[in-house]
């Protein structure tokens, strides 16, 4: 008998590969998530880089071989010390204002990888992105066309733009969230495109170089995505006809995680069935741009939190949290599922544990203020949670509501953590604020 004891690798938790439970405490990468909580307290964020880098090796391997951009779209997480992740990675960015640019320049990101995004960017701000030389502005209307050129010439420059343009196609998913159909505030209407193109071609300031969309996010289906497709293509070709040259093509972010049970396509299988389109209609050689977000970061982050008390009625339970719909909004917002685990299993922290269904909510003043609805869990005052699913539109979404301190955030590398956001305190909430002399 071999002398080797191979003991059973600890079993991911679905859809996390970087998540698992070893001697029944739960660890994000190598890291002991109980042992942060002591050091650091809670509510935490804690990222996985690893989980990171895998999600954007999934887009990687998907373009193997093609002239393509991953421009993260940094809303999802603008957290510096995640920047520096992708920016290290040789991601480009997209943004959304004047001081996302400032976060990807602070963390090392290159401005010729960034586009801006977004249907209303100040002069201010495409002054401060022209200054710094970003890759491209993805225009959403024909008064932007106009502001952007005049602001390019005024500074001497040409300002790189593609036009967003809406594909009117339906996502499928919150209507939050879902951007492309016609009725949406985003990009040009599909039917208006082609003058729109003429239009932004015979600007001074401008130069055309590429065309975009994006169709919502959260996607879980492929179908919608090769319709886009479809949809941009048809354009490109009478753009093209008109003598407007496009270098690029940027089809946006959108694609979804597994949240609940959602099965998303992976990364680079969507790939290959949108290059083999792209192909079969002849494009293969033009350059790619994509937009993701939450499907690099989504997945690669938690929500450490306390049970602070459990509260047993007729008609509910309630187990009431340290974190809150200010730290983790999406709930209260879309009706959106967390899963929420035990950071170490009953038989471990949980003295008196008791098992029934509750409504996990927070310390803030509203209903709304919900992170669970009927979950049923084991445990005890002064146990600890984690809120799965946490990186993307949580700390960027956060806000100070109820005077309560944004949490602090740290990076798993391997053994390794790094603090990358101290908690906030009151004394810097209230730093911009004036009494009034009286
Ligand atoms: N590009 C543009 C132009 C966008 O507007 C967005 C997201 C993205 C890319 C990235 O999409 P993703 O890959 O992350 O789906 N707060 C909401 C999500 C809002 C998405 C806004 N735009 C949530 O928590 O579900």
């Amino acid at each position: 008998m071999s002398d080797l004891v191979t003991q059973a690798a600890p079993a991911a938790l679905p859809g996390h590969p970087f998540l698992a439970y070893r001697n029944e405490s739960l660890h994000l990468e190598d890291v002991t998530l109980s042992k942060l909580i002591r050091e650091h307290g809670t509510p935490l964020f804690v990222y996985s880089k690893a989980a990171m880098l895998s999600a954007l090796a999934a887009y990687q391997r998907g373009f193997a071989g093609r002239r393509a951009q991953i421009c993260y779209a940094m809303k999802a997480n603008s957290s510096l010390g995640v920047l520096q992740v992708f920016a290290q990675a040789g991601c480009g960015f997209d943004i959304v204002s004047g001081g996302e640019l400032d976060r990807v320049l602070a963390a090392g990101g290159d401005a010729q990888k960034i586009i801006f995004s977004g249907v209303g960017k100040t002069r201010a701000e495409m002054q401060h992105a022209l200054a710094a030389g970003i890759g491209c502005f993805n225009v959403e209307s024909e008064g932007e066309l106009d502001a952007l050129s005049s602001v390019a010439v005024a500074m001497n420059l040409l300002a790189p733009v593609s036009i967003r343009v809406n594909p009117n196609v339906d996502p499928k998913t919150h209507p939050y969230i879902s951007t492309g159909l016609k009725d949406n505030k985003f990009g040009v209407a599909h039917e208006d495109a082609l003058r729109v193109y003429q239009h932004a071609a015979s600007l001074k300031g401008l130069k055309v170089i590429g065309i975009d969309c994006h169709i919502g996010s959260q996607i879980t289906d492929a179908t919608p995505y090769l319709d886009a497709m479809d949809r941009i293509l048809d354009l490109v070709v009478s753009i093209e006809a008109a003598g407007i040259p496009l270098e690029h093509i940027d089809f946006g972010g959108g694609l979804g995680i597994n949240y609940n049970h959602d099965t998303p396509p992976a990364a680079d299988a969507l790939w290959q069935q949108l290059l083999t389109k792209l192909d079969a209609r002849g494009f293969g050689a033009k350059k790619l741009m994509i937009e993701p977000g939450r499907s690099l970061v989504g997945n690669a982050g938690v929500c450490l939190t306390e049970v602070l008390y459990l509260k047993f009625g007729e008609q509910k339970n309630f187990c009431i949290i340290d974190a809150a719909m200010n730290d983790l909004p999406r709930p209260a917002l879309y009706q959106a599922f967390h899963a929420i685990v035990p950071v170490a299993l009953p038989g471990i922290g949980a003295t008196g544990a008791t098992e029934a269904t509750y409504d996990v909510v927070g310390p803030v003043c509203e209903s709304g203020d919900w992170i669970g609805h009927e979950r049923a869990l084991s445990v005890a005052a002064g146990d600890h949670l984690a809120v799965l699913s946490a990186g993307a539109y949580c700390m960027s979404m956060a806000s100070n509501y109820n005077t309560r301190n944004r949490a602090a955030e740290i990076l798993v590398d391997g053994c390794k953590s790094h603090l990358i956001r101290r908690r906030e305190t009151v004394q810097e909430q209230m730093q911009q604020e004036r009494l009034v002399d009286s």
